[in-house]
């Protein structure tokens, strides 16, 4: 039996992978998990700080029915990258045939897991924002800059308010869109300017800190917090209407809530809306205008994994021969 395995770089990810793509292949893989048509075990996270290394590698495996598609995502975050030049996060992806375990590919996960990440808030927001005329971004990186990508592609925004710490990353982030986008940017000097009257409030750092505070959240808003660490302060979330999450399990145990699940005040059954299981039609999403919505954006393997099938799919449909590497060698 042929065990030729494809060895996929960032750059022929992004030949086959659209924005557009990705965003239609979350929303499919949220719906297919609400259907109990995925298998995807919690993440474990590997933090090596304790043995003088700063960084944590997550291990998040899945396999996706109805792409039959098996795989694991290895996603960690460094901080000596910068300095590097490299990105902070740093992602591959490994895709096995579900039925003998051989190896398909190894993917760059870097474009998958960006991209994925910013298709998360534009579809939440469709979802849960009562409005998106003004929407906060507080993080102007890497995965601040996706998800405002990804939001355009789905939601009419006119204003985007920007904060972060660099004044230098709020200008990169603004170079990094036409000068002819469909709305105004806003460089505000607070977190409290960018949030006061903000339809859509993003908090993407890697900040642990309270970034967002209760009364700058208007009736109606909609809070989503993207970071691995606190970004908001625990009224946000005590004093939020509804509470939205994109999956139970890994929404306890890391990011925003993380806290907040250690002293018992959030468990699993705290959360109002599970958006796979909107997207299934088993819940509605919003059901009041006035509804302050607090969600977490986890994010979870699946998603990468099912990206990688969608980009595994693409290429076999475009007949291109991309060079093989034989695993029996
Ligand atoms: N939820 C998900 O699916 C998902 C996926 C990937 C990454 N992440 C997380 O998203 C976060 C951002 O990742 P990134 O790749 O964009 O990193 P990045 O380094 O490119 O950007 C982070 C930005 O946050 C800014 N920042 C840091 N502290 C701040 C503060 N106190 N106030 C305002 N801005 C501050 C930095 O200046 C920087 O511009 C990380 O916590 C990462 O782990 C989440």
């Amino acid at each position: 039996m042929e065990e030729r395995a494809l060895i996929i770089g960032e750059s022929t990810v992004k030949r086959y992978l659209s924005p557009e793509d990705v965003i239609d292949c979350v929303e499919k893989t949220w719906r297919w998990y609400g259907e109990g048509k995925v298998v995807m075990p919690d993440k474990i996270t590997t933090d090596m700080a304790a043995m003088g290394i700063p960084g944590w590698f997550n291990s998040m495996p899945a396999y996706i029915g109805p792409m039959d598609v098996a795989g694991i995502k290895v996603v960690g975050g460094y901080d000596g990258n910068k300095a590097l030049g490299l990105p902070y996060i740093k992602a591959n992806l490994l895709v096995t045939d579900s039925r003998t375990g051989i190896l398909r590919a190894l993917v760059s996960g870097d474009y998958i897991n960006d991209l994925r990440t910013g298709a998360q808030p534009a579809i939440m927001a469709r979802l849960l924002a009562a409005s998106t005329d003004v929407v906060t971004i507080i993080g102007t990186g890497l995965q601040g800059y996706t998800s405002l990508l990804c939001m355009s592609k789905v939601l009419n925004i006119k204003e985007v308010r920007l904060s972060d710490i660099s004044e230098a990353a709020m200008d990169r982030y603004i170079a990094r869109f036409p000068e002819d986008v469909p709305f105004r940017f806003v460089k505000c000097r607070s977190n409290e300017e960018a949030c006061r009257g903000s339809d859509v409030i993003i908090t993407v750092t890697n900040a642990n800190a309270n970034l967002v505070e209760e009364p700058w959240v208007k009736e109606g808003g909609l809070v989503m917090t993207m970071g691995s660490f606190r970004e908001t302060s625990f009224d946000v979330v005590r004093k939020a209407d509804k509470i939205a999450v994109d999956q139970v399990g890994q929404s306890l145990h890391r990011g925003n809530l993380k806290e907040l699940a250690a002293m018992g005040e959030i468990t699993a059954d705290s959360f109002d809306i599970l958006i796979p299981d909107v997207l299934a039609g088993k819940m509605p999403a919003r059901t009041n205008q006035k509804d302050r919505i607090y969600a977490q954006i986890i994010g979870t393997g699946m998603l990468d994994v099912a990206c990688a099938g969608l980009l595994l799919e693409k290429i076999t449909a475009s007949g291109d021969e991309l060079p093989r590497f034989d695993m029996t060698k």
